[in-house]
This record gives structure tokens, sequence and C-alpha cells, in this order.
């Protein structure tokens, strides 16, 4: 398949050289074929949410196990009762706090969404983005966009058009890029068809934000699990029990090539921990990268790679960076990466989030 690449300056998406490219875009979506596109979050594989066949090309396209369902991103939240029934009031409340923006909501499927976008479950998964680019072509590819994040499965979320191009080009009809993402993690996900509702996610919106609409909001247990599926195990091989909710969650994801240890605990104790991991690790002629904070970043013995993710006090500027860095890393053909935990905020569970499972739970504590 020929995939074409196309640009929109998110600041001129609704201009009429904007707008025209994406009338394009919604034609591929509305004929059942795929667009990757930028949202605030992280880029998304885009297809049409109500179109069996196009949901699972999006899995072919990923080489995704056709078991983890799909979001379904929706421009307007009208929209949200031609997407699931049974809706609670809670999910008004939230989409009047947090939408557009980077949350999605877990509930009842409504009828019209095929089993194939919901991955088999009767529950479904929406999101309306703020991103404008992301709601043009929602509204121009006839409203209901099923997308997950637009990287082969395992590899990280995907920040820039680079990303989807490295992942996806042969695979997708079109790719629109709208330069870096702003946010840099994928979404947070609420989880409102049980009694009390659950986090199976973390992301930019955090338990207290959520907390402060919803009253209590529970975190799902599983998250913790400590071993993840390998990205291609096939349909049918999600274990039922213990584990995380979000079939996503269970599988291995973001991992770099090179083997990767994630340290935590008290500052001075984690630089010394990395400080001796590396010069092992150079001392054994590997090519050796620290992910750090820039507030520890000149530690680190000369010859490592030294990816600086952020300040130790800003966990939104390191979710903006990481999965980047973990690109980089690859790319760079690193063999051995340690990582710091970055573990101050509350935003700072959506980054250990992702290096928890980037480096297979193999976790130092410290
Ligand atoms: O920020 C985001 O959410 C990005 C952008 C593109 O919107 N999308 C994204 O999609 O991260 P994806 O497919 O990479 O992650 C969706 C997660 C998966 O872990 C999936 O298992 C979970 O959501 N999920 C989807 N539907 C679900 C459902 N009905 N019940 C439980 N988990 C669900
Ligand atoms: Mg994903």
């Amino acid at each position: 398949m020929e995939t074409e690449i196309v640009r929109i300056d998110p600041g001129r998406a609704r201009e009429p050289e904007s707008r025209e490219i994406l009338r394009r875009a919604g034609e591929i979506i509305k004929s059942g074929g795929l667009v990757a596109f930028p949202t605030e979050t992280v880029y998304g594989l885009g297809g049409n949410a109500l179109d069996a066949t196009a949901s699972r090309r999006i899995y072919a396209a990923k080489g995704r196990p056709s078991d983890n369902p799909l979001i379904v991103h929706i421009a307007e939240t009208a929209d949200l009762e031609r997407t699931a029934v049974e809706i609670p009031e809670s999910a008004y409340a939230l989409a009047a706090r947090f939408w557009p923006g980077p949350l999605t909501m877990i509930l009842k499927k409504h009828p019209d969404i095929p089993t194939e976008t919901t991955g088999g479950l009767d529950t479904v998964a929406v999101r309306f983005p703020s991103h404008p680019v992301a709601q043009e072509l929602i509204a121009a590819g006839g409203g209901f966009i099923a997308a997950p994040s637009a990287n082969r499965s395992g590899r990280p979320s995907p920040t820039t058009a680079a990303h989807c191009i490295e992942d996806l080009t042969g695979q997708v009809n079109m790719i629109i890029d709208g330069g870096e993402v702003g946010i840099g993690v994928e979404s947070s996900i609420v989880d409102l068809t049980e009694e009390r509702p659950v986090i199976l996610r973390p992301g930019y919106i955090t338990p207290s934000m959520l907390r402060e609409v919803l009253g209590e909001v529970e975190t799902d247990p599983g998250l913790d699990a400590a071993a993840d599926l390998p990205p291609e195990a096939g349909s049918g091989n999600v274990p039922a029990g213990p584990g995380p909710k979000a079939p996503g969650m269970r599988y291995r994801h973001y991992a770099p090539q090179g083997s990767m240890l994630l340290v935590t605990g008290d500052e001075a104790a984690m630089v010394e921990r990395i400080r001796q991991e590396t010069a092992q690790a150079l001392a054994q002629g590997k090519r050796t990268a620290v992910i750090a904070s820039r507030e520890t970043a000149d530690a680190y013995p000369g010859g490592v790679r030294v990816f600086v993710a952020g300040s130790r006090h800003d966990p939104a500027e390191v979710a903006h960076h990481l999965f980047g860095i973990l690109r980089a890393c690859d790319e760079e053909g690193m063999e051995m990466i340690c990582a710091e935990g970055f573990e101050e905020g509350e935003l700072s569970r959506a980054v250990m989030n992702r290096l928890e499972k980037a480096c297979g739970h193999n976790i130092v504590r410290v």
C-alpha cells in the first residue's frame, strides 16, 4: 500500500487548505481505509469505528492481537450516546470537566459499535480529543474513529509523525504530520462500568483530578502485575484473573531492544547504583545509556549516553520526552539502559507506569 504523508499545522487546522486535506483524509476513513493522525497525547492509527472491516485492518496494520480493544474517538460529547448505553451521570460530569481532553471512559457498548472494534467486549472505550487536527478528522470521517496509538504493537507510542512513518509506512493510506504532540503519554482510562470508578491506565488526568468530580476513585491493582505477555501473543491469550483489567495493559510494551533496568528510591542512592551498573556495562564493552533527570545528568561516567528526560520536579516534561528517548535508545543501538525513577508529583504515576513496562518490571528499589 502506498502511504501518503501530508502536513497540517495544528494552528491552521480549520483553514481552507487544511480542510481540503482533512476532507480527503475523511474520505479515506469513510471508505474503510486507515489514517495516522496527531492527538494531544500521542499519534493515533484511525479507521471507521462503525466498520468491522476497518477495525480488522487496524489490528493487522499494528500487528496487534485482536482481543485488545480500540478506543472510539468522537468530536462532540453528544455522540457519546451513539457509542454507549446506560451512561451514568458520572460520565457526563467527567465529560463536562475534562472533554475535549486526554481522558478515556469505559462504558457499556452501543449496539452500533461492532465487537471487532471493542476486541469482543460488551464495553467500549470513548474519548473526545482536544487536538484540532484530530477533531476535524473525526468530523470529516463520519464522527466515530477507532484509534489505538499509531505504533507497531509493542513499540513506544509515537509522539511525532516520524515515529509513525518508521512504524507504519506501507500499512496505512495516509499519515498526517501535525508536529510533535503536547502531552506525550496516552490518555488516562477510567472504567465506569463497575460499582465504583476504577483507573485502568494512569495518564495526564490524575487520580486527584478525577476525585474532584467522582468523589472516590480506585486504581486497578492489576497494574502492578509483575509479568507482561509478549506483544505478539495471539487472540485469546489474555489470561483471566489477576492482571490489569485493560487488555492492552497486559502486553509487553515500549520495551527497547537492549536490556533495561529501572532504579528507584532515594536520589543519592539511586544515582550511586546507576553509576555502578553503568560502569560495569561499559567495562563489558556494552553501549550504555541512562535516562536521567536534568538535576542528576552529570553524575554518570564518561562514555555513558545520557538522555535527559526533564526535571525531576516536572513529570509533565518527563512524560513529554519519554517515548522519544526509548526510541532513540534503539536507534543508537543501546545494549544496556538504566532509567532513574521519577516519583515526584501525581503525574509521575503515568511516567513510572510506562517505565515499569518498558523495563519488563526489571526494577531495583534502593
Ligand atoms: O491517548 C490515547 O488514548 C491514544 C490516542 C491515539 O487517543 N490511544 C491509545 O490507544 O493509547 P491504545 O489502543 O494504544 O490503548 C487503549 C487501551 C488499551 O490498553 C486497551 O486494552 C484499553 O485501552 N481498552 C480499550 N477498550 C477497553 C475496554 N472496553 N475495556 C478495558 N480496556 C479497554
Ligand atoms: Mg498503545
